[in-house]
């Protein structure tokens, strides 16, 4: 019998919980055992009762409606030092699992593929010392390993949409709802600030499903003068009969020299040059909050069951995957090529080759769309 253990990682993000109860079922119905691994790397470290088997009645229907992760997440220091990796694979082999499925961000996974490659010599360790028994390498020669991506900021490559992006962008549009009927009455501009780290596509997408007037994005950093159109801009809008104007600011937008746009700067030169009565909503972690929407849910089922699925289906020469949507469906991509691609895509931003890192966005053609529906020119 296979033994599978489950693991959150990182920033939660809704649908995680959708994700762990159908592994956790799909690996029951084929005869698989499944162990939740709680507060993330730090329980795996401890062992003890962090880590517990699960039964088909531990996930009832009523998880899928949260949000969060219940199994728990942490930023784990410990972790990443060689000892506390040592104690991972303890736990682990003293459990009889050598199958992880691990639900994070990409430090998360990276993580993952370095405790993957360490196997071998953290066994040999550990039986050097006698704390496991001296057949382990032969009884458990390889851990398996499987990445599901959850995160709001939908900034990885090798799947089109990761575990929570689309929650998030629902709550954006809640929040941005009443926002606009107070903006309006007031005659007011707002500026929305919404998450992302340095990916842009939640104030991309929302910034289109909102009609904003203006958004900053990391990868489409604008071109000096910004500040003269970005008021020309808006007072058209006004000249129209718009009674209010929304921006919509990525936390991590910069300008091209790479220097950080803030709120405050924006609002700043809306009242200098614009005249216009400017508000600031930083809309924080309510974004990450709440009920996982409909698409985010059947996400973290579709991506859970795949992964358990390619668990059971591994052998030792089976590369590490990720689970990723592709069109309408699930993939395996190899997990290496998307850390390395995700990887590229950070040291582009660093080096504002702006345009190599759009190429790897999952953006598709919505940026062309923002310029034509909510620009003139
Ligand atoms: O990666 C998810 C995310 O919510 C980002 O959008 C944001 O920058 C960051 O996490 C916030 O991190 P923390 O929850 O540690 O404050």
């Amino acid at each position: 019998t296979k033994c599978i253990a489950v693991i959150t990682s990182g920033g939660d993000a809704q649908g995680m919980n959708a994700a762990v109860r159908a592994a956790v079922r799909m690996a029951i119905y084929n005869d698989a055992r499944v162990f939740a691994v709680h507060e993330g790397y730090q329980g795996l470290v401890e062992g003890e009762d962090f880590i517990k088997e699960m039964t088909w009645s531990n996930f009832l229907i009523v998880l899928i409606l949260k949000g969060g992760t219940i199994i728990g997440t942490a930023r784990c220091q410990e972790f990443r030092a060689k000892e506390g990796r040592i104690k991972a694979a303890k736990n682990l082999v003293g459990r009889g699992i050598s199958n992880l499925m691990v639900i994070g961000g990409d430090g998360s996974l990276t993580g993952a593929n370095l405790f993957r490659r360490e196997w071998t010599e953290l066994l040999t360790i550990l039986i050097e010392r006698g704390e496991i028994p001296e057949n382990s390498l032969i009884e458990y020669p390889v851990l398996n390993i499987v990445g599901l991506v959850g995160s709001i900021d939908n900034d990885f490559c090798g799947t089109k949409m990761t575990i929570g992006a689309d929650s998030a962008l629902h709550r954006i549009l809640e929040c941005a709802n009443a926002i606009i009927t107070t903006a309006s009455s007031h005659r007011r501009t707002f500026v929305l600030e919404v998450m992302g780290r340095r990916c842009g596509y939640l104030a991309l997408i929302s910034g289109l499903a909102i009609g904003a007037d203006w958004i900053f994005i990391p990868e489409v950093p604008p071109e000096d003068g910004w500040e003269e159109r970005m008021c020309a801009q808006l007072k058209a809008a006004r000249n129209v009969g718009n009674r209010l104007n929304i921006i919509v600011l990525a936390e991590g937008a910069v300008d091209i020299h790479g220097n950080a746009i803030t709120a405050e700067q924006v609002k700043q030169i809306l009242v200098k040059y614009a005249q216009q009565d400017t508000r600031i909503t930083v809309l924080g972690h309510v974004q990450r909050g709440g009920s996982p929407s409909a698409f985010d849910r059947i996400l973290g089922c579709r991506m859970g069951a795949e992964a358990v699925l390619s668990l059971l289906e591994s052998t030792v020469d089976t590369t590490p995957f990720v689970i990723g949507l592709q069109g309408n469906d699930m993939i395996r991509v190899p997990l290496m090529e998307c850390v390395e691609k995700t990887r590229n895509l950070a040291k582009a931003m660093d080096e504002h080759n702006f345009e190599a890192a759009l190429d790897l966005r999952n953006f598709g053609n919505t940026l062309s769309i923002f310029k034509g529906c909510n620009y003139y020119s």
